[in-house]
């Protein structure tokens, strides 16, 4: 049975069946599901049935997968160095009550793009739903491709070869985290340009996030201004929709045409429990080797958010 694809925003966003995600797929499967990635943006397939294993074996798909970072003695939840945990867990499933966890975690509820903050930007991110909570802790998308399009011409004139300088720590910050702005600058920054054409459409798309803290040439509080009025433009309700999980549903959006937030539920009493594969830009199929950049910058996290410690020294 081909893909059906039934869109949710007229440009954006679409509700997918018709595929069983559990087994390998053919080459043309594969291209259906490209295909619908480069339309819509965004793709949702309902209680998939995937285990890890599944999960990791069908994002690869799409090229290489970035591996979490490791740290000597620090315990996973997740069996698989594909998966990044997306929860609100400690590693023995429970709800977490560290403090840097919930601190980092508070970055998610921010409009972003995943990894955004590296050299190398992630290209399909594959959100999978293992248990959510009763109410709330929906997913927002943004369309940046129709938001640029919608951008009046001397703003998109304005916006052509600016370069957008990006944080992970920046993001943290912003959503409450202490941590001075030296200690951003001290580590590493990634550059993206602001506007790019979107490989699969040929549409041209804003590329920002609550990581990008600064334009360069900019003075930063006019950067940081144009950076905050383009995600607001960008977020408003015509380019916007929310996706409700339910166990086995799986996303796949595509973060170099699209923006994306979690939305708030109980984070102390419900468990929440998310598990995300992440393509990296530009790689192949079944690429395995490439170098993992992760684990240096996650060595140099500022402690007020630093998941890793905490497994480490057990708090
Ligand atoms: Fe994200």
């Amino acid at each position: 049975m081909p893909l059906n694809a039934k869109p949710i925003l007229p440009r954006f966003g679409a509700e997918c069946s018709g595929l069983d995600l559990t087994k390998p797929l053919s080459a043309d499967e594969i291209r259906q599901v490209t295909d619908a990635m480069d339309t819509y943006g965004v793709c949702i397939y309902r209680d998939t049935g995937l285990t890890d294993e599944q999960h990791v074996a069908f994002s690869r798909n799409f090229g290489y997968l970035e591996r979490v970072p490791v740290r000597e003695g620090a315990r996973m939840r997740l069996p698989l160095r594909e998966l990044f945990d997306a929860s609100n867990l400690t590693v023995d499933g429970e709800i977490t009550t560290d403090v840097a966890a919930i601190q980092y975690r508070k970055g998610d509820r921010l409009w972003h793009t995943d990894s955004a903050f590296m050299e190398k930007r992630t290209s399909y991110s594959l959100l999978l739903a293992h248990q959510v909570p009763k109410e709330g802790g929906e997913t927002w998308f943004a369309d940046t491709r129709s938001a640029y399009e919608d951008l009046p011409q001397e703003t998109k004139d304005f916006l052509e070869d600016k370069i957008g300088v990006n944080s992970l720590w920046w993001s943290r910050k912003m959503a409450g985290a202490d941590i001075a702005e030296e200690e951003i600058d001290a580590r590493f920054k990634a550059r993206h340009p602001l506007v790019h054409v979107h490989r699969g459409s040929g549409r041209k798309t804003l590329f920002i996030a609550a990581h990008t803290m600064d334009i360069e040439g900019m003075p930063k509080e006019e950067g940081r201004a144009l950076i905050r009025q383009l995600v607001e433009h960008c977020t408003q309700p015509q380019y916007t929709f929310s996706v409700k999980w339910n166990e086995g549903d799986l996303v796949i959006w595509d973060n170099l045409c699209s923006m994306h937030r979690g939305g708030d539920f109980d984070y102390e009493r419900e468990k929440r429990d998310m598990r995300r594969t992440t393509v990296r830009e530009g790689t192949e199929p079944h690429t395995l080797d490439l170098d993992d950049p992760f684990t240096k910058l996650f060595a140099e996290t500022p402690k007020t958010v630093d998941i890793q410690r905490a497994r480490v020294e057990g708090r």
